[in-house]
């Protein structure tokens, strides 16, 4: 399935789904990658692999997700994958691409949805942390769950130790999620995830 990554910044969960999707029998392919920050580090990352770099950066939601839309259309995209991709898509164009957006959010969802979520599972005390793939719908890191992966909250942790514990499983879990996406065996039906046994 062809798929194209929208990121923000540094790019290393979209590095993974490359990585992943170099192998030929994966079956999601990353034709495109869409920026709305020119400096991100992602895409000299993309550049790098030889893979298609857009920027993509208006000021209005209306501009920014009708002309996200026109490069998704060009790239002639299936799958969406947010990755660290920092701005809230609007209603309406979620609504036309529903249950082929997914994203990947540092927390075991529901739990601490939005920004500095390391720091407020530290706050609060959880001793299981983790990352959450999801379909995204309109809400932030709303949506439902493709796959989780957990990591102990060990004691010492601070925000940066535990955040680099959690990227590393983002890393593993994040390829995993889109593989089973793009092979069809879970998809988004009545806003809830639907297993399947497979077939394409
Ligand atoms: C990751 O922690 C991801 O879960 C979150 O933003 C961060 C992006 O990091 N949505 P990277 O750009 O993939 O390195």
């Amino acid at each position: 399935k062809r798929t194209v990554i929208l990121v923000s910044g540094r790019g290393s969960n979209m590095n993974a789904l490359m990585e992943a999707a170099s192998d030929p029998a994966y079956p999601a392919e990353i034709v495109g990658v869409i920026s709305d920050n020119e400096d991100a580090h992602a895409l000299q990352v993309a550049a790098a692999r030889g893979i298609a770099t857009q920027i993509v950066n208006h000021a209005s939601k209306a501009d920014q997700d009708a002309a996200i839309d026109a490069v998704l259309t060009e790239f002639q995209a299936e799958i969406i994958a947010l990755a660290g991709y920092m701005r809230l898509l609007s209603a309406s164009f979620v609504e036309n691409w529903l249950g082929r957006i997914i994203n990947i959010h540092p927390s075991l969802l529901p739990s601490f949805k939005g920004l500095d979520p390391h720091s407020r599972a530290l706050e609060a005390g959880v001793k299981i942390h983790g990352c959450s793939v999801h379909f995204v719908t309109a809400a932030m890191d709303d949506g439902p769950i493709i796959a989780q992966a957990a990591v102990p909250v060990l004691a010492g942790d601070d925000e940066a130790l535990l955040a680099a514990r959690v990227l590393k499983a983002e890393h593993g879990l994040y390829p995993l999620a889109l593989r089973l996406v793009a092979e069809n065996k879970i998809s988004m039906k009545e806003r809830k995830t639907h297993l399947s046994n497979g077939g394409s």
